[in-house]
């Protein structure tokens, strides 16, 4: 399993709050980024049919449970609730690099390259690939239960 260095969880934790602050900025351009993959934008869709709502969940757990890093064996009921998900909208290992690729500049556009550095982003990628790597694991296993009916 992959861990973070205490000094990406400090940078992660001390900026979390700027990060936070400025949620739905950040939301909003990863999306319009995101979005730009007709393909991806279509999981989308076909979830916010399903569910009712503006798929904005995603960006906004990010950002509130990558400052939790330092204990992510807690998020268990948060965790199957994105696997259940992710598992119905199809979503794969091969996606998650589109989310980091929409999620990490968009961080730098509404932040600034000032408080949003290199190291700050170098840091939120880690933080963004631990959970990822949390959910490919847990999806694979839902994936492989779902085949063996
Ligand atoms: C570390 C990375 C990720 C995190 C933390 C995350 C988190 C979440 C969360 C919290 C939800 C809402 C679950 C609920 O209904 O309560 C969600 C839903 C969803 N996620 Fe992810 N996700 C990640 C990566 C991805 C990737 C790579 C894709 C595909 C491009 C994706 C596509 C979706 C879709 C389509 C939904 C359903 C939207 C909705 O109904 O709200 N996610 N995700």
């Amino acid at each position: 399993m992959r861990t973070v260095s205490s000094e990406t969880m400090a940078i992660v934790k001390a900026t979390a709050p700027a990060l936070e602050k400025h949620g739905v900025a950040i939301t909003t351009a990863m999306y319009r980024r995101l979005f730009e993959n007709s393909e991806i934008e279509a999981m989308f869709d076909r979830a916010a049919q399903q569910s009712g709502e503006q798929p904005r969940r995603l960006a906004g757990a990010i950002l509130a449970y990558a400052k939790n890093i330092d204990r992510l064996q807690n998020l268990g009921a948060a965790v199957d609730r994105m696997v259940l998900r992710h598992v119905q909208t199809g979503v794969k290992p091969e996606h998650y690099p589109y989310v980091a690729a929409a999620l990490l500049p968009a961080i730098r556009e509404i932040l600034g390259e000032d408080v949003a550095t290199d190291a700050v982003l170098a840091a939120w990628g880690e933080a963004y690939w631990m959970l990822a790597e949390i959910l490919i694991a847990a999806e694979a296993n839902a994936y492989e239960d779902a085949a063996a009916g």
